[in-house]
């Protein structure tokens, strides 16, 4: 059985990657340090793939964690998701979010090389694009990230495409997502914040369920229908499906992938509201207030290479992303229960 190391495995959308991973026949190993994740979701891997799934607990920089891992295990790839993602705190804190998503890289891929594992999924990020002045984004669409976080995916990328060509016998997926939201239609995984949400649909969904009084909408004067930001929301099963249709692609014909991972359909923030409330049947009170700095109006992404590449494409709409979310969260209204 092919055997794939998940680091970031405990994390929101490495926890759906690993059931489907499990559920495809895949032997899954994660290493998480749970820096933004709970240990108990490893149970609820087991309990929904009904498999046995390895954690190991531990940071991607510790290069004799690493050794030791790679020596008990024969992997025949990685999935690579260990990093941090707030884009305000990357900002305040750029050479953490270097040392962990940069250096953190480096340390793994080192010792991949020296386990002799030349096959990687990495999450990038559509945040990788910046702002070129148009809002469908190509995987052709220059990369400027215009904030830290979106620098540290950029620098890997740069580092896994300098690492292909000194040796060719990688074969590596650069998989630049959208805005991932949903949850496992069971209600037993799902997107758990630690602290107040950055994102927009745990805020909604924090609302909903009482720990929050209202959402904060970030700006209504935006060139949009509404005046609200528009995004491309992505239901987190149909990512994790994505990533089992590029490990079973990587290969001697596709040893090179740079994909977006969108829907190709952005809705507004108001939109996102008003499908939550139908979703739920709660009220979702909000205040207009100024724009978030950093943000832009509008993007969503192009995402027919996937489909050409892949034969994959987002199957989950808008419905089936609030109602999950909603139902993740009412029967778990305070997440895993220790943030
Ligand atoms: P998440 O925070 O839920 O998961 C990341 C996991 O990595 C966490 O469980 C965390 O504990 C772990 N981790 C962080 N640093 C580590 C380290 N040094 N060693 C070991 N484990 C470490 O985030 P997510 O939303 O599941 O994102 C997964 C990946 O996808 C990240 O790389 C993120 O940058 C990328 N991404 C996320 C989004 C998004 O909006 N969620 C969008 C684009 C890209
Ligand atoms: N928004 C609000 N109120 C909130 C939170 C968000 O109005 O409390 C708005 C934002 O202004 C934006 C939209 O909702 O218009 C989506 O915002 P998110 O914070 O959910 O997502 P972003 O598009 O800003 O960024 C996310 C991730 C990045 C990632 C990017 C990829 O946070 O890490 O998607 O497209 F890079």
């Amino acid at each position: 059985m092919r055997k794939v190391l998940v680091t970031g495995g405990t994390g929101y959308i490495g926890s759906h990657t690993a059931i489907q991973l499990a559920n495809a026949g895949f032997e899954v190993v994660i290493l998480d340090n749970l820096s933004n994740s709970s240990k108990g979701v490893v149970a609820r891997i087991e309990e929904l793939s009904k498999r046995q799934v390895d954690f190991i607990e531990g940071d991607i920089r510790d290069h004799e964690l690493l050794r030791n891992i790679f020596s008990q295990h024969t992997f025949d790839s990685v999935i690579h998701f260990a990093g941090l993602k707030a884009v305000g705190e990357s900002e305040e804190q750029p050479l953490r979010y270097f040392d962990n998503n940069v250096s953190g890289s480096i340390v793994l891929f080192d010792e991949m090389i020296k386990a002799g594992v030349y096959k990687l999924i990495f999450s990038s990020s559509a945040t990788v694009y910046g702002d070129p002045g148009y809002v469908c984004y190509s995987e052709n669409t220059p990369l400027a990230p215009i904030n830290v976080y979106g620098r540290t995916k950029l620098m890997v990328e740069d580092i896994l495409r300098d690492l292909k060509k000194s040796q060719p016998k990688w074969q590596i997926a650069l998989l630049r997502y959208f805005n991932p939201v949903g949850a496992h239609e069971s209600g037993r995984i799902g997107e758990n914040p630690f602290g107040v949400p950055n994102n927009l649909m745990p805020f909604i969904s924090q609302v909903a369920i009482g720990r929050r009084s209202k959402l904060m909408v970030y700006g209504n004067d935006y060139a949009t229908p509404d005046g609200t930001g528009l995004r491309d929301y992505i239901h987190v099963e149909d990512l994790a499906a994505g990533h089992v249709a590029a490990l079973k692609t990587l290969g001697d014909v596709n040893p090179f992938i740079t994909l977006n991972l969108g829907t190709g359909k952005p809705y507004s923030v108001l939109e996102m509201i008003s499908a939550f409330e139908r979703a739920s049947g709660i009220k979702i009170p909000y205040e207009i207030v100024g724009r978030r700095a950093g943000d832009l109006s509008e993007y969503y992404a192009n995402a027919d290479l996937a489909k050409e590449i892949l034969g994959w494409q987002a199957k989950l709409g808008i419905d089936r992303m609030c109602a999950d979310t909603w139902c993740w969260q009412k029967s778990n209204p305070e997440g895993y229960g220790i943030d």
